[in-house]
């Protein structure tokens, strides 16, 4: 296994180029399930996740390729429409194969997920969205077993608990796009990453309306044909670096970022006292004076505060003048960074699904273990802003969503290298 080694203290300078979205990229390869000619996926990071997506889709018996971050997909049927445990349970984001094989093929079998790190991640509204379709559905020896010779379409209101559901909202529309008639999805996630798919499905031929925002109506077609597509940037991992900028007291250009994807997050990143300019090739990002100024966060689905990024920034109001509050509406259990940071020297108490935040001066390096990715990114960046040496273990979480990471941060300053534990 690996570990990052990063001496603290640089301020980061320089570009940046952000790659494809990881949670836009993944669903939208599933998808090519739906028709039998080949599609090309452009702009794919290349990232643990996707060569697990890959791998699930050659042993459905679709042959997919990635070179040079585009993924080709074969022409041609599926030979099998089980997800089996051994890849399902390293990424949750297998079961986004559910809705694309039920809609092409009538069948499915995809291993039921089971919760994770950050907490349970029930699957009932991907259930209730293709259910609403006319699938019979059950749950036999840790697989979801979905039949329906033909899906028909219905209205389904798709909120949930903790409101919309981003790739359940990605199934249901996925199996929706070949189904008898029309289906009208309520409270379906707005995430760019559900309007990357759709888009990608309307150029497959798919019929859609109300693209990215939570009343979807898909009128299902016979049939979907092969297409070239080229994924948006990844708002996450752009994020992440805009964090960065302002952590390190820094100035980075982050190229193919994008600000319409991230205003919630620039909207606090102000408040925190950086400055975020947008230009035609990305965003410039830097800290406006000397202090980080503390401030309170609630996430929300999209446009609201991302919790992918809410790890991230509880790193950079560690480091402010004052107290910060961030609540977690997303996955109230998403805190496991909180032990490892106050390791750090940082001052966070946990209170129900609330962190409160008091800001200190400094933080200093040591030894912390990595857990969910966004955590993992979250030490990533402490190490760069603590006195000595931070070392990070178990870092394959960070593979799982940051192409390139140590070699990104290096190439602006950062001291950071990987070594094998
Ligand atoms: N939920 C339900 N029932 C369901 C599905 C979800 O109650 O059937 C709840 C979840 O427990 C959570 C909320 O709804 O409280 C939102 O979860 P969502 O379904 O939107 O999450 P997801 O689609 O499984 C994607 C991203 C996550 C990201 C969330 C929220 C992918 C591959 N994953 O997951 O990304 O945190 O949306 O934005 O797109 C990450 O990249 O690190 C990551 C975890």
């Amino acid at each position: 296994m690996d570990k990052l080694v990063i001496e603290g203290g640089a301020p980061l300078a320089g570009e940046i180029q952000i790659s494809g979205s990881k949670n836009a990229c993944l669903p939208i390869l599933a998808a090519s399930i739906l028709t039998e000619d080949e599609c090309v996926i452009g702009n794919v990071p290349e990232l643990k996740d996707v060569g697990t997506m890959i791998k699930i889709l050659g042993a459905l018996g679709k042959n997919a390729r990635i070179d040079s971050g585009s993924v080709s997909v074969k022409a041609g049927k599926i030979d099998n429409v089980t997800a089996s445990y051994d890849l399902v349970s390293t990424m949750r984001a297998s079961i986004s194969v559910l809705g694309p094989l039920l809609g092409k093929y009538g069948r499915a079998k995809v291993s039921f997920p089971g919760g994770c790190v950050i907490g349970p991640r029930p699957i009932d509204l991907h259930l209730k969205g293709l259910r609403a379709l006319g699938a019979d559905i059950r749950i036999e020896e840790g697989y979801i077993i979905a039949d329906a010779p033909r899906l028909k379409g219905a209205r389904v209101y798709l909120g949930g608990h903790f409101g919309s559901s981003v790739l359940a909202t990605a199934n249901t529309l996925s199996a929706a796009v070949l189904a008898e008639g029309e289906t009208v999805i309520e409270d379906a996630a707005c995430e760019p990453e559900v309007e990357d798919l759709s888009n990608f499905l309307v150029a497959m031929g798919a019929d859609i309306s109300g693209i990215g925002t939570p009343t979807l109506v898909v009128r299902g077609v016979d049939s979907l044909r092969g297409v070239s597509y080229d994924v948006i940037s990844d708002r996450i991992e752009a994020g992440t670096y805009m964090i960065a900028a302002i952590l390190t007291g820094g100035r980075l250009s982050l190229k193919n970022a994008f600000a319409g994807h991230n205003l919630a997050l620039i909207d606090k990143l102000s408040e925190c006292g950086g400055v975020v300019e947008e230009h035609a090739w990305g965003l410039e990002v830097y800290r406006r004076g000397e202090d980080i100024e503390a401030t309170h966060i609630t996430t929300l689905t999209y446009p609201g505060f991302p919790t992918d990024l809410q790890a991230q920034m509880m790193s950079l109001v560690a480091l402010s003048r004052g107290i910060s509050v961030i609540t977690e509406k997303i996955y109230p259990e998403r805190f496991i960074n909180i032990s490892e940071l106050n390791r750090m020297g940082a001052d966070i108490m946990l209170e129900g699904s609330s962190a409160i935040i008091n800001g200190v001066d400094r933080l200093s390096g040591t030894r912390v273990m990595a857990s969910d990715l966004r955590a993992s990114a979250a030490l990533v960046l402490a190490g760069l802003v603590a006195e000595g040496v931070t070392e990070i273990s178990r870092i394959y979480h960070l593979d799982r969503g940051y192409e390139k990471i140590e070699k990104k941060l290096s190439e602006v300053g950062a001291k950071i290298r990987r070594e094998s534990e």
